[in-house]
């Protein structure tokens, strides 16, 4: 067991992530978390990093199966925000103490090039701020234009690792195109996030074990997991959810496997799981927490999967519970970029 865990640190291997993926043996599991956390301290520190997120679109040309902005999910109210207004919202968000933004939206196919590097230079001039970006598939080009206007980090999931589940899920998509954008982001010299979603259906935990090397190949620098949480307006809506204790697993994996990487606590896990799982997350490899400061008035328009707005709270008194808790964890909140 001692045997196996050191390989996974060491030089990891399917078979052994396939292991622990599986084990029903709670001792072992104990010490997974338990050495996750050691690497976590010695990789990467007590800090806990907060990413602010500003959802600006929910738009998108794609239609895949598990989302909730899914286009063919014509119940949605559409909205999407001015570069003015995202910038503003920056500003204020500046202003509040966080010093990264994460601007995400659906694939929406009106922003100009123009518009994506205007909001980019504007966001950049506010202050000393990371920017990631979160707008899924373009061009090398266009990522190159980006990261010239200044962008820091661009992040794009590859969901799955399996093709055909790939292709299942995400109609008119290509795996080999998803990986070639994150290799693209690599040689501009984005600092690139990855991940996948936990559970979805046809999904095997063989599949979980190589989307986990695959996060290893690629050199990624931040890998966000959480659970498949089924949406009643997709076509997956009857289907079960993806497992909580296996989403630990996977980032307990991924922290020991990849050692210096950002690991957020997700969303969906406190969605699926309660307000505990934040703690439970960042005692088990997690070093990142993303709070979502949408403005308001949108925020319950981007709907992914249902209830996650619940867990999300962007305010001042979740800024304060968030000090709390990682105060009483003796981690604390950087006031830099990093
Ligand atoms: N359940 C959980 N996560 C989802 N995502 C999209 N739909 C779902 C769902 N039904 C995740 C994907 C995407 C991110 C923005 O949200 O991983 O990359």
């Amino acid at each position: 067991m001692k045997n196996r865990l050191d390989r996974l640190f060491i030089d990891p291997n399917r078979e052994d992530i396939l292991y622990f993926l599986e084990t029903d043996d709670v001792g072992e599991l104990e010490m997974l978390y338990a050495f996750a956390d050691e690497v976590r301290k010695q990789f990467v520190g007590d800090a806990v990093h907060l990413r602010a997120i500003i959802e600006f679109s929910n738009y998108c040309r794609r239609g895949c199966r598990y989302c909730g902005l899914s286009k063919d999910n014509l119940q949605v109210t559409r909205y999407r925000m001015k570069p003015e207004e995202i910038v503003a919202t920056a500003r204020g968000i500046y202003q509040k103490g966080y010093r990264t933004i994460v601007l995400q939206s659906g694939e929406d196919s009106s922003y100009t090039l123009d518009d994506y590097l205007y909001i980019t230079r504007e966001i950049k001039k506010i202050g000393d701020l990371a920017l990631t970006l979160a707008w899924g598939e373009k061009t090398e080009e266009e990522y190159r234009a980006y990261y010239e206007a200044g962008a820091d980090r661009f992040l794009l999931k590859h969901e799955t690792s399996n093709p055909e589940l790939y292709r299942r899920l995400n109609p008119g998509m290509e795996l080999a195109e998803r990986i070639e954008c994150l290799r693209a982001l690599k040689r501009i010299g984005f600092q690139v996030g990855s991940g996948i979603m936990v559970g979805l259906p046809g999904q095997t935990n063989g599949s979980i074990a190589d989307d986990i090397l695959l996060f290893r190949e690629l050199g990624v620098d931040m890998v966000g997991c959480g659970p498949f949480v089924s949406h009643p307006q997709t076509p997956l809506g009857e289907a079960d959810n993806g497992g909580v204790d296996l989403s630990f697993r996977v980032l307990a994996l991924n922290r020991i496997a990849l050692r210096h990487v950002h690991l957020p606590a997700t969303t969906a896990l406190s969605t699926l799981g309660g307000g505990e799982m934040r703690r439970l997350a960042l005692e088990r490899g997690a070093n990142v927490v993303m709070p979502n400061l949408t403005p308001e008035n949108y925020r319950r328009l981007y709907d992914i999967y249902p209830n996650k707005k619940r867990t999300e709270v962007g305010s001042t008194d979740f800024r304060e519970e968030l000090e709390t808790l990682v105060t009483s964890l003796n981690r604390f909140i950087p006031d830099t970029p990093y």
